[in-house]
């Protein structure tokens, strides 16, 4: 059975994951995202391919707005500096000798979902990731919708929602991701001068007034969100991951309350399967036969 490499690239973390045409997971490793970059990835890589010569070929998911054609950064902001332009596919096709395909983290993420997890039996969905930014992914009939004159096509996480918000790494103020990722929690829970981590906000909302206006604002805000995107895209489902989605239980009926007056009509909304694994499952898949 085939296998090959898949690497999911995120500001804080880069995971590797050998993976065969199942789906199955066999080495599963993760290192510190530090710059260079592209030497580090390239570093890695190279160790990984000496000690497991049975990888044929890589797929790569990353932050960042990417020419899947190309494999190349179109844009990233400075969350991983040095990246915009960066020829990943050629030069990393140069250095090990095996095909390498690029595709953006959360577009690899909603691809493992729809063809391994709970996106599997629908035909449109789109699949949102709440961790260090808000990944967006849309996939039709298993394919990732992807490209754009900028590589930009399902960034939802820059979408604007508040547009006299808070600043985006992307230069602009008020995009989605300041108000539902990981990283949005955690200011929230500063400005509410509550002292916790996001996993210790969610079981707290029960007790705390505080931290339950905290968590009322966020499941508002992203049902505003998803929404938004049901009216422009029509979806069977909605799937929810990264690593918000993991406290869910807390907030899940919440947000369900808070979306249902906001829908023209039925939705599915889900969690991911996957976690974060969905990242490497899906990069995989970029390079795996259909
Ligand atoms: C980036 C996206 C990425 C997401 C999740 C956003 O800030 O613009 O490209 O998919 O974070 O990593
Ligand atoms: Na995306
Ligand atoms: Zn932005």
């Amino acid at each position: 059975m085939m296998k090959v490499l898949g690497v999911d690239i995120g500001g804080t973390k880069i995971r590797f994951g050998i993976v065969d045409e199942k789906g199955k997971v066999y080495v599963d490793e993760r290192v510190e995202t530090t710059f260079p970059l592209y030497e580090l990835l390239e570093h890695h890589v190279m160790r990984l391919i000496e000690s497991y010569p049975e990888i044929e070929a890589i797929g790569i998911g990353t932050a960042g707005f990417v020419d899947a054609k190309n494999g190349k950064i179109i844009y990233m902001s400075e969350t991983l500096p040095g990246w915009t332009g960066t020829e990943v596919k050629k030069q990393l096709e140069k250095a090990t000798n095996l095909r390498v395909e690029v595709e953006n983290d959360a577009n690899c993420a909603a691809l493992a979902e729809a063809k391994f997890g709970s996106g599997r039996g629908y035909e449109r969905m789109v699949c949102l990731t709440l961790g260090t930014g808000l990944g967006g992914g849309i996939i039709i009939d298993d394919e990732i919708l992807s490209g754009g004159p900028n590589g930009g096509t399902g960034e939802i996480g820059h979408m604007i929602l508040y547009p006299n918000g808070q600043k985006c790494s992307c230069g602009r103020n008020g995009c989605y991701e300041q108000y539902v990722s990981g990283t949005a929690i955690q200011r929230r829970i500063k400005e509410a001068g509550l002292e916790l981590s996001p996993f210790e906000l969610f079981p707290k909302a029960s007790e705390d007034p505080q931290a339950a206006k905290v968590v009322k604002e966020f499941t508002f805000d992203l049902a505003v969100i998803i929404s938004t995107l049901q009216a422009a895209l029509d979806m069977d489902a909605v799937i929810i991951g990264g690593g918000v989605s993991e406290s869910a239980s807390y907030w899940m009926d919440d947000l369900m309350n808070q979306v249902k007056p906001l829908l023209l009509n039925d939705l599915d909304i889900e969690l991911a399967s996957f976690g974060n694994e969905a990242g490497i499952l899906g990069a995989a898949l970029l390079v795996l036969p259909e």
